[in-house]
Parts: structure tokens; C-alpha cells; sequence
């Protein structure tokens, strides 16, 4: 097990004190750099990189994937699905890729509110677009940060528990938004994001956000190029608010609002009493992280 001393780096904060739930700090990292320290198991960067994690800091790692990519992604996935109806498939053993329109009424009833447009892709399934191994490629690092194996759940299927899902997803404009939020950290200690659109070029507005020790909302896109990838520790309070709020969502328009990618070890439907993201007990009022229907 090349990775007990990053298990036990975990083990030794999770066991002293309490799960973080609020932000920190931003900070910005090279992702090559990590990478490099990450697969050397550079002993100093590891014992640092966790423990600042679980004090909740946020790392935005730059220039993961190229802007080239995550266009193209952007691009194919919703080309692929235009001409298809909308569907909503259970993570149980077969499940099928699928895209899903989640307007403001379908997304009062999921755990966490949220009104979107999601593109779900399964290790199982065919890859219709080749994203998994450029996708692995990066994640199996991230994965070897959290303490896992850098390839664990990758040929998991949902009667094995646990299931990798790659989420691409397009925020329409004014409407597209998701609850403050914790995401579960049994089977992943850290959120895995990937920004598919820049603030001031393909929308104007708060986007992605996270929440600090006085409730109070950190605003981060500003120091977001497409491409970049987000890390955090899965339980700290994040979601996503409306942008362009000035025009009319256009759910037609592969262009519209913005978009993001989510790389997420899911308990699957096959499990009993899975944990799954929750909504959180304090009630955020600020009215610019929720869709304005005036
Ligand atoms: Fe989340």
C-alpha cells in the first residue's frame, strides 16, 4: 500500500478534530507542481497540503486541463445530447449515460435545490466523447491526495458500492444555480472541481462560491481561468449562484450561463441508507445566491 502515509497523515486530523465545515482561505497552486510533489509523496508537501485542507483552505490548482478541452466539452456533450429526450436514471448496476433538464420546479425535489442542465457519464458506459482518461488522468491525482488508491472505484460498477461519476454541467442564465451545500466525505475527502467557463468572458456574475467561518459568501470565479480544477474538503458549505441575472435563461443555447465540471465518487443507488450532499442548517438570505423570479 504505497499510500499509507498520506491514510495516515488524514487519519492523525481526522481523529483530533472535528470535520471542517466552513472556509479558510483561497489559495492558488500550480497543478503540475502538485502533481509532481503529490506522485513524488514529497513528505513536507503532503503533511502541509492536509493539513491546510482540513483547516479548511480552498486550493484552486491552474491550468489542469487546457481551455481547449473544457470548451470542446462544453461543446460535444451538448451536442450529443441535443436531438435526445431528457431522462433521469437511478445509479443502480446497467445505469446508462444520460443528460437531464433540471428546471426550478423538478429541482425543488432533489436533497439539495438546484435548477441546471447535467450531462452524467459512467466508467461502465462507452465514453462517447473519450473523457475518462484525460479526466482520470488528473483525478488520479487528486485521488491519491485523498488517501486512496489513485485508480480505486474506477472499474466499480453500482453493485460494487461505490461508482465514479463525471458530471458536466451548464448553469443557464439567472436561473442555474445550487443550494449552499456539504458534499459526503465516507468515500472522498475532497470535492474535485473543473471550471469550464471564465467570469467576464462567457458570463458576468458570482458562479461558484464558498462559505467562511462568519457565514459570510467568498466569492472565488474572479481567480478562475477555464481549466483550472478547485480542491477542498468535501464538507466545506459551497454552491453555486445565478449569473448573467439580467437575461433570459436559454436552455437551447449550448452558449448560455456557465458551466462546470464535477468528478464525484458516488455511493450508489444499489446501497442502503447511502449518504449522499445536504442541505445545510443555517439559511443563507443573501438574495444573490438564489434565482430572482421578479
Ligand atoms: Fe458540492
Amino acid at each position: 500500500m504505497t499510500n499509507n502515509f498520506i491514510q495516515n497523515c488524514w487519519k492523525n486530523l481526522e481523529k483530533n478534530s472535528s470535520i471542517p465545515t466552513k472556509l479558510n482561505n483561497v489559495l492558488i497552486l500550480d497543478f503540475n507542481e502538485a502533481k509532481k510533489k503529490i506522485l513524488e509523496e514529497d513528505q513536507d508537501f503532503i503533511k502541509k497540503i492536509t493539513k491546510s485542507l482540513f483547516e479548511g483552505n480552498f486550493y484552486i490548482l491552474k491550468k489542469a486541463f487546457s481551455k481547449e478541452f473544457m470548451i470542446n466539452l462544453r461543446k460535444k456533450s451538448f451536442e450529443l445530447y441535443k436531438s435526445k429526450p431528457s431522462e433521469f436514471h437511478k445509479m443502480l448496476e446497467g445505469a446508462p449515460d444520460f443528460h437531464r433538464v433540471i428546471d426550478i420546479e423538478i429541482g425543488k425535489k432533489y436533497a439539495i435545490k438546484m435548477c441546471k442542465h447535467s450531462f452524467y457519464f459512467y466508467p461502465w458506459n462507452k465514453d462517447p466523447l473519450k473523457i475518462f482518461e484525460p479526466i482520470y488522468e488528473r483525478w488520479r491525482i487528486v485521488k491519491k491526495l485523498m488517501g486512496l488508491d489513485e485508480r480505486e472505484y474506477e472499474s466499480n460498477t453500482p453493485k460494487d458500492g461505490v461508482v465514479d461519476r463525471i458530471q458536466v454541467v451548464q448553469y443557464p442564465s439567472k436561473v442555474g444555480y445550487l443550494e449552499p451545500h456539504t458534499d459526503p466525505h465516507q468515500h472522498q475527502r475532497l470535492f474535485f472541481s473543473g471550471y469550464m467557463s471564465k467570469q467576464g468572458e462567457d458570463f458576468e456574475g458570482l458562479g461558484f462560491y464558498l462559505i467562511d467561518k462568519n457565514n459570510e459568501i467568498v466569492e472565488v470565479e474572479h481567480q478562475i481561468e477555464t481549466g483550472d480544477v478547485g480542491i477542498g474538503y468535501s464538507t466545506i458549505y459551497h454552491g453555486v449562484a445565478p449569473v448573467n441575472t439580467n437575461k433570459t435563461p436559454d436552455w437551447e443555447n449550448g452558449e448560455d450561463g456557465r458551466w462546470f465540471l464535477s468528478m464525484f465518487s458516488n455511493a450508489s443507488d444499489e446501497v442502503k441508507s447511502r449518504v449522499t450532499s445536504a442541505s445545510i442548517k443555517e439559511k443563507f438570505l443573501d438574495k444573490r445566491l438564489y434565482p430572482n423570479f421578479e
